[in-house]
């Protein structure tokens, strides 16, 4: 590794996260032909409807379970720093968060030093951990509608489809800041070759980049 870069994902992080975006898009668009007629001339790309639905149970089978295993058995103790970074807060979370839209919208903002993730990221996290539990199981109550009670079934189908719809534009926010915005270009390089650059990693999560620094010196 190039000393000035930093190791940022794991290959485990880095292949649940791929994994899990090539399932979603899948679902998405399987789903979406599902859903409704207006999206029946995405057929083409499963080979019918048929096919689109059992794909779509097969890629949610993935999206659930797969990209979980993969985190969990291919690098458990990143998979548990995820979790305790993603739900502890404190004030300084909520200050990045009120500065947050200016960042987005490309202006100058006061960002407040941030750990290994920042709030916004945070709120992604749990946005894709809680509206994919919740998809998983309005989903399952579909998919075994006949072992469920009907009032039950038929809530199910609304929901999973608005939870679809919402996960689908926080994706596509995901995505804008990922692939475009001029400030965390260089994220994408975390996600695709495992490294940062030091400059990146100073100038967004300062208070992570010490830590790391601090074990490197001690090693
Ligand atoms: C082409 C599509 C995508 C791109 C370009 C992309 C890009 C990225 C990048 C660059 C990071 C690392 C950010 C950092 O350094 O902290 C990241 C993290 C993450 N991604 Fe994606 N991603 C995509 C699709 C998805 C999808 C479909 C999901 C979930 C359904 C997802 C969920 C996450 C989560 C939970 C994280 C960790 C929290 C965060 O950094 O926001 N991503 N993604």
């Amino acid at each position: 590794m190039d000393n000035d870069r930093i190791l940022r994902f794991s290959p485990a992080e880095r292949v649940a996260h791929w994994v899990h975006t090539a399932s979603f898009f899948t679902l998405l668009l399987s789903g979406l032909i599902v859903m409704s007629h207006k999206f029946l001339f995405l057929s083409a790309l499963f080979g019918g409807v048929q096919n689109a639905r059992i794909i779509h149970k097969l890629a949610g089978v993935v999206f659930s379970f797969g990209t979980v295993l993969i985190f969990v058995l291919g690098d458990h103790k990143a998979f548990w720093r995820w979790l305790k970074d993603i739900t502890t807060w404190g004030k300084v979370d909520f200050d990045f968060l009120k500065e947050f839209p200016k960042e987005f919208l490309g202006g100058h903002a006061n960002l407040p030093e941030q750990g290994r993730f920042n709030s916004g990221e945070k709120v992604n996290s749990l946005f894709i951990l809680i509206g994919g539990a919740l998809l998983m199981t309005t989903g399952l109550m579909m998919w075994f509608a006949d072992a469920m009670p009907l009032s039950i079934v038929r809530w199910a189908y609304p929901l999973h489809n608005l939870l679809a719809l919402l996960m689908a534009a926080v994706v596509i926010a995901h995505m804008y800041l990922g692939l475009l915005h001029p400030g965390s270009k260089e994220a994408i390089n975390g996600m695709l070759r495992g490294t940062v650059t030091r400059a990146f990693a100073k100038a967004h999560h300062a208070k992570w980049y010490r830590e790391v620094a601090g074990e490197e010196k001690s090693k």
